[in-house]
């Protein structure tokens, strides 16, 4: 790896199976800060949903993937059962499984199991999320031969440290319709990152959340146990704990609905009151009218018949694509066109 791409990051070694790379924390510590001072500090106010993921946000999320209302989770464990012998036949040892948001990484396993049958299997995760540390621990005690690089840090981050590693094939997914959460522009700007990082050879598997019956939509975003009103609420713990803020939670509804003009789910928190919240870190006191909606996620869904020119214009060849029996959700393998 070159020196200039080492120098973002610190190193730690955990043993010969198991190191990670984090940026350096003021790094992260500041683009908080400044990231919420400037989206928040605004008439259409927003929180990126990459700040879901701390510790708690996480968990929560995991919670969330198990819900008889959210669909995702299991339709794609189901696809991806079936797609295990396909995709054998697209890999050789010559590869190494790279996850953009691993979180807890459940669903890996179902890849790592079809590179068991390697000598030995190299496996990068990318998260945002600490939560990695834990759950390569976990797989390490599951796999005999797996060999884990963690990378702590944004995905566009985790990228340009996998571009500058080495000449090693890549084989990288992202599941979980996670892609939905970009807007349309980011979304093509994020496909194209991908597509750089790629060298000819290298494989893309992407996972992605399909249009269908806005009742199931709307359900799977508020759910009857009120997890995801939870997840969606966290975030403003997060910014009270990390950045020294005084949001009162009980002053703000999880509100989600289905915009079927644009094909997506929107959630926002709603400011149940006239209200002011201090972020001190940032610096900043934001002031809230009653009603008032911040933006908190865009969860897109897709038509297959789009995919094809959405991913011939990254600059991708599809390999293969693969969906349940109703065509709730899809995966799809791609190359470097
Ligand atoms: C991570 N992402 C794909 C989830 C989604 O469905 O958009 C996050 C989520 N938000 C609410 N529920 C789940």
């Amino acid at each position: 790896m070159s020196d200039t791409s080492n120098v973002k990051y610190k190193k730690y070694v955990l043993d010969d199976k198991l190191q990670y790379f984090k940026p350096h924390a003021t790094k992260i510590e500041n683009s908080f800060a400044d990231e919420i001072y400037s989206s928040l500090n605004r008439d259409e106010k927003f929180i990126s949903p990459k700040f879901f993921y701390d510790i708690k946000g996480s968990a929560l999320f995991e919670k969330i993937c198990l819900l008889p209302e959210y669909y995702p989770t299991r339709t794609e464990v189901s696809i991806l059962k079936q797609l295990q012998s396909d995709l054998s036949s697209y890999l050789d040892d010559s590869f190494r499984l790279v996850e953009l948001g691993s979180g807890a990484s459940t669903k890996t396993r179902l890849i790592l199991d079809v590179f068991e049958k390697f000598q030995r299997i190299e496996y990068f995760p990318i998260d945002i999320s600490e939560i990695l540390t834990e759950s390569s621990e976990i797989l390490l005690s599951e796999y005999d031969n797996l060999h884990i690089t963690g990378i702590i840090d944004t995905y566009e981050g985790g990228l340009e440290f996998l571009k500058n590693y080495d000449t090693k094939k890549n084989l990288i997914i992202f599941l979980g319709s996670s892609f939905g959460n970009f807007s349309p522009k980011d979304g093509a700007t994020f496909l194209k990152k991908i597509n750089s990082t790629m060298k000819p050879g290298d494989l893309f598997l992407i996972g992605l959340d399909l249009v269908k019956d806005t009742t199931i939509l709307e359900s799977a975003y508020n759910d009857s146990a009120g997890v995801t009103a939870q997840f969606n609420l966290n975030v403003l713990s997060r910014i009270n704990d990390e950045l020294d803020a005084d949001f009162d939670l009980s002053n703000f509804a999880h509100h989600s609905v289905y915009n079927e003009e644009s094909q997506r789910i929107e959630m926002y928190l709603k400011s149940l009151v006239p209200q002011t919240a201090v972020i001190s870190k940032s610096g900043v006191t934001i002031p809230l009218r009653k009603d008032e909606l911040i933006h908190t996620e865009y969860s897109h869904k897709f038509q297959l018949s789009h995919l094809t020119l959405l991913f011939e214009d990254a600059g991708f060849k599809v390999n293969n694509t693969w969906c349940d029996e109703n065509d709730h959700f899809s995966l799809t393998l791609l190359s470097k066109k």
